[in-house]
């Protein structure tokens, strides 16, 4: 079974709770305050593991307490960290998020996730034909460029979340052999086409994540709606990247991709049910409990 490689952003989430949100120049009283891993690369790490996927973790963390406490994280939940560096003299990525009036608001501080670049040589080292790669965007794009043309180039698949949202590089579409923006994402990547024109463009490749509503992809026959599981929502902080880590485990078990949608659609929901990005994310017995009642 191939490995899941995750070439992606690692930070500790800084996080507010309040029952409002405040305006731009307005200063309000929050409920709490906690920090929890997070980062989109390191979550999506840790979904996959939790859902008993063999993940290795690349990126890069500060030589700082939130750094360490991180990497302990990793290696709790059984995520392979060989190839995480510690940067000296740099702090770990930062996420300040607020949660307020059931949605959240973010702002990332990159650091040592600016970092996470590579030689060819080292890339060669890390990747082989047993990889699968998943990639986001809190990285430099550059490399997350020349990460999806040397897997082009040796025929590894790659699986990129191009979250938060930002222009790709026409060919870095092209090259990779899953994307899965959510609406607002793809509105930005595909500007002026509508979300089934796109979808349509790309099938069995585009999957767009609709929140509550659930998942479409094109078949190659027609659009497939895959909807989302009722759950009791506490947080949807790492929504997003369950699905992508749910996604990668099905996918290198050779799940077709609707079966592959419908097991990271309900990891997805469940992950909801828990505080912060990695504290409700199931684990596989979970996910396969909840999936004989959909
Ligand atoms: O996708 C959720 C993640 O985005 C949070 O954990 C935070 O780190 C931000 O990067």
């Amino acid at each position: 079974m191939k490995r899941i490689v995750v070439i992606g952003s690692i930070s500790m989430d800084l996080v507010v709770t309040s029952d409002k949100r405040p305006q731009a120049g307005e200063t309000v009283i929050g409920d709490s305050f906690r920090t929890v891993p997070g980062g989109k690369g390191a979550n999506q790490a840790v979904a996959a593991s939790r859902l008993d996927g063999t993940v290795q973790m690349v990126g890069c963390v500060g030589s700082d307490p939130f750094g360490q406490h991180i990497l302990q994280n990793f290696t709790q939940h059984g995520v392979d960290v060989t190839n995480v560096r510690v940067i000296r003299d740099e702090v770990t990525g930062t996420a300040h998020i607020v949660l307020a009036e059931a949605d959240n608001s973010i702002v990332v501080v990159q650091s040592a996730n600016k970092q996470v670049t590579f030689t060819e040589e080292e890339l060669e080292k890390l990747l082989d034909d047993q990889s699968f790669v998943l990639l986001q965007l809190e990285i430099p794009i550059e490399t997350v460029r020349q990460v999806t043309s040397y897997c082009q180039s040796k025929g590894i698949p790659v699986l990129l979340n191009p979250a938060p949202s930002q222009p790709l590089p026409p060919e870095v579409i092209e090259q990779v052999t899953y994307l899965t923006p959510n609406e607002h994402e793809c509105r930005d990547l595909f500007d002026g086409l509508s979300v089934d024109e796109v979808l349509e463009r790309y099938p069995n490749k585009l999957l767009v994540t609709e929140g509550a509503r659930g998942v479409r992809f094109h078949d190659g026959q027609s659009v497939r709606h895959v909807p989302a599981i009722r759950a009791n929502v506490v947080d949807t902080t790492g929504a997003g990247d369950t699905f992508n880590g749910a996604l990668a485990v099905a996918l290198v078990e050779h799940n077709d991709l609707e079966a592959a949608v419908r097991f990271a659609v309900v990891a997805s929901g469940m992950s909801v049910e828990g505080f912060g990005a990695q504290g409700g994310m199931p684990t596989r017995q979970a996910v396969q409990q909840r999936l004989e009642h959909v």
